[in-house]
């Protein structure tokens, strides 16, 4: 099959990890004789540095013209300022909006070759398999704000229509579906109007979906429940912020922020994908990066967007095999175990795909 791939490094660790991932991506090309054309473009603090802007029209027209977004971290020290008129993180929020990718899946297992040495006890962890869906282009992140420079007063909104919920919600349980048929909702509804919105809502959309358990927590309740019962979940399903927060926490799952891969879909073929790792800048341009979350998330791209399910099965079980066979990066590595760099484990995951 042919397809343009838009291929946007970012800052920090992500052109290290970017690069790894087209790579990688050309070696499936060539194995299983597809052509995929990848063009590079701007976002972040680099586009701010070279354009001004962290997501330069260019940015978005090579977007348009491709069938699925490649994509790095944003952001960094350099353009941290906190009275800076713009910042990196912008140009990845305008993008999600831009292309209307509302829904966000974050997956999270736990690999038995890492258990043993991750924060939360080995117990805990057997069989961690959770997919989260993120509301992506709304609620807070979205809604009306009055920024002040150094003034004294701003704000931000936390918004929802029901439109917005019931389309990722739609999302959630037809994953739910597909996988244990578990569904929880996370909402702060005992608080915030826009949240009691979105259990109703959710409450509503359920009924299309009777084999799904659905169980709603609070987002408070459910930073301790991912910690105390994590094998308990399947689907989880929150609101744009809540949603950000619960994939970081869920990361120590994981064994690492780095193994964490993202799709960001709308209701076509079309999306983004990138870790959900940031940028790293305490390790960026070292080799020590670990490229698990992106090249997760370029098969994600395979599976989603050009519909190559077994491509995208064979980068998963090639991460499988060389963590199983003791690779690790230096983030995953436990006490004793000897770290490879990104470029080695990179070549150990290309030899077994
Ligand atoms: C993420 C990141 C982004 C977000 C930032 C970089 C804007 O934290 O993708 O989780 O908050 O959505
Ligand atoms: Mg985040």
């Amino acid at each position: 099959m042919k397809a343009t791939i838009a291929v946007l490094p970012g800052d920090g660790i992500g052109p290290e990890v970017v690069g790894q991932a087209t790579d990688l991506l050309s070696h499936i090309a060539a194995k299983y004789g597809h052509d995929f054309e990848f063009v590079e473009g701007l976002i972040g603090g680099i586009a701010i540095d070279e354009t001004g802007a962290p997501l330069p029209p260019a940015t978005v027209a090579l977007c348009e013209a491709s069938d699925a977004i490649l994509l790095g971290a944003v952001g960094g020290p350099k353009w941290a300022d906190p009275t800076a008129s713009v910042q990196p993180e912008r140009g990845l929020l305008e993008l999600r909006q831009h292309f209307g990718l509302f829904a966000n899946l974050r997956p999270v297992k736990t690999y038995p070759a890492l258990v043993d040495h991750a924060p939360l006890r080995a117990d805990l962890l057997r069989d961690v398999d959770i997919l989260f869906v993120r509301e992506l282009v709304s609620g807070i992140y979205f809604g009306a704000r009055q920024e002040q420079g150094d003034g004294d007063d701003s704000y931000d909104t936390m918004r929802y229509s029901r439109d917005e919920v019931e389309q990722v919600a739609n999302v959630a349980f037809r994953a739910a579906q597909g996988r244990r048929k578990k569904l929880c909702s996370v909402d702060k509804a005992n608080v915030l109007a826009s949240m009691r919105l979105w259990r109703r809502t959710v409450v509503e959309v359920h009924e299309e979906y009777d084999d799904v358990e659905l169980e709603h927590l609070l987002v408070d309740a459910a930073t301790m429940h991912l910690l105390t019962r994590p094998g308990s979940f399947d689907v989880i399903v929150a609101g744009n912020m809540f949603g950000d927060i619960l994939s970081d926490e869920a990361s120590v799952l994981a064994g690492s922020l780095g193994m964490l891969p993202s799709a960001s879909l709308r209701a076509d073929s079309f999306g983004l994908y990138e870790p959900v790792h940031g940028t790293a800048p305490d390790i960026a341009g070292q080799g020590l990066a670990n490229p698990i979350g992106m090249f997760l998330s370029a098969a994600m791209l395979l599976r989603y967007s050009l519909g190559l399910e077994g491509e995208a099965r064979a980068i998963e079980a090639a991460v499988d095999d060389a963590l199983a066979a003791g690779l690790r990066t230096a983030d995953i590595a436990g006490a004793g175990e000897k770290a490879v760099s990104t470029r080695d484990f990179a070549a150990a995951v290309k030899s077994r795909v």
